[in-house]
């Protein structure tokens, strides 16, 4: 089977590719790279530079290729940038898919698996938060994905497209150290950058209501995080219909646990500074996980540890 995997040059998109290639598909990888890198790409997959907004070529890559299924993870995915820029998210999270879609049906590909977020959740107040729990986005970014799912359950009703709604939660780590995250965005790699600079890194709010009184997240490795499309892509071949699915580990960890863990990773004290709560974060943000474990068979495999280890990895191998 050929799969088209859109943002295969990303962060995320190379470890999907990788798992994809590993297991045997063949893989056509379109990225504009705006912020992947062609070096990121696994060899044995075809790399088509342009973006998906490009509808022609959107169409011939589908077409030439023989594409039989379609993993989307090309995106834009900071929070901030989007609030600022609602625009930029709306035309290429929302436009960029439709783009695609008319291209899976023009050219008769029914099988999609769709990069989404748990920001799609916004404010859960529940302890674990499973796939029904009700989405009131609280960003662009988180509303772009959450539009994106439900322009996919249409396309479902309107022409049987299979759909696998992926929501990451909060991906960390590298399978290879040449795969790190390159963004500066996130917690783990924000703490890195503190401590390459000597500063103290900031937590933001230590007057959470959880058990150290600052934010609990469910931190994923994104090796498992390729694992669950892999499993996705293989359930859509055997004719599984589409759902969507959180991508979690269904264990939460403090900022305060986090930082603890980098401490013993790199053998550095970190010594933080509590500062404001950011506006917006939730206390606690925990996957239920039990629907993609019935369902796919996944489960998560990597821990926090794991996790911070190869992201320091990643982390001194751009340094
Ligand atoms: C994690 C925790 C912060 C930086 C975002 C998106 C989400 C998903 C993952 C894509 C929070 C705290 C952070 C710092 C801190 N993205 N923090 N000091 O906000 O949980 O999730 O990225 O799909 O949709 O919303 O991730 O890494 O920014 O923060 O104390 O310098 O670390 O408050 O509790 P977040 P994050």
């Amino acid at each position: 089977m050929t799969w088209l995997v859109t943002g295969g040059a990303g962060y995320i998109g190379a470890h999907v590719v990788r798992a994809l290639v590993r297991d045997g598909a063949s893989v056509v990888v379109l990225d504009d790279l705006s912020t992947g890198s062609a070096s990121r790409v696994d060899p044995a997959a075809t790399l088509v530079e342009g973006s998906v907004l490009d509808r022609a070529l959107v169409r011939r890559v589908i077409g030439d290729s023989g594409v039989d299924g379609v993993v989307h993870i090309a995106a834009k995915k900071q929070v901030g940038e989007s609030v600022a820029d609602p625009l930029l998210y709306y035309r290429e999270n929302v436009e960029g898919l439709i783009s695609l879609l008319e291209g899976c049906q023009a050219g008769g590909v029914r099988r999609f698996v769709f990069s989404s977020s748990a920001a799609t959740y916004g404010l859960p107040d529940v302890d674990l938060v499973d796939e029904q729990t009700p989405g009131v986005p609280l960003s662009p970014y988180g509303e772009s994905k959450l539009v994106g799912e439900w322009l996919l359950r249409d396309c479902t009703q309107a022409f049987g497209l299979q759909v696998m709604s992926m929501r990451y939660f909060n991906v960390a780590g590298a399978s290879a150290p040449e795969l790190g995250d390159p963004g500066v965005f996130n917690l783990i790699p924000l703490v890195f950058q503190a401590l390459a600079r000597g500063e103290r890194p900031r937590v933001f709010g230590g007057d959470y209501p959880t058990p150290d009184g600052t934010c609990v997240r469910d931190y994923v490795h994104v090796a498992d995080i390729a694992d669950a499309h892999l499993a996705a892509a293989r359930a859509l071949e055997a004719g599984t219909p589409g759902a969507t699915y959180n991508i979690g580990r269904g264990q939460g960890s403090s900022v305060l646990e986090v930082l603890r863990v980098v401490a013993e990773v790199t053998g550095q004290p970190v010594e933080h500074d509590v500062v404001d709560r950011r506006p917006g974060d939730p206390a606690r943000v925990v996957a239920a996980v039990d629907r993609i474990r019935d369902e796919l068979g996944f489960r998560a495999e990597r821990g926090l540890t794991e996790m911070v280890e190869s992201a320091w990895a990643g982390w001194q191998h751009r340094a």
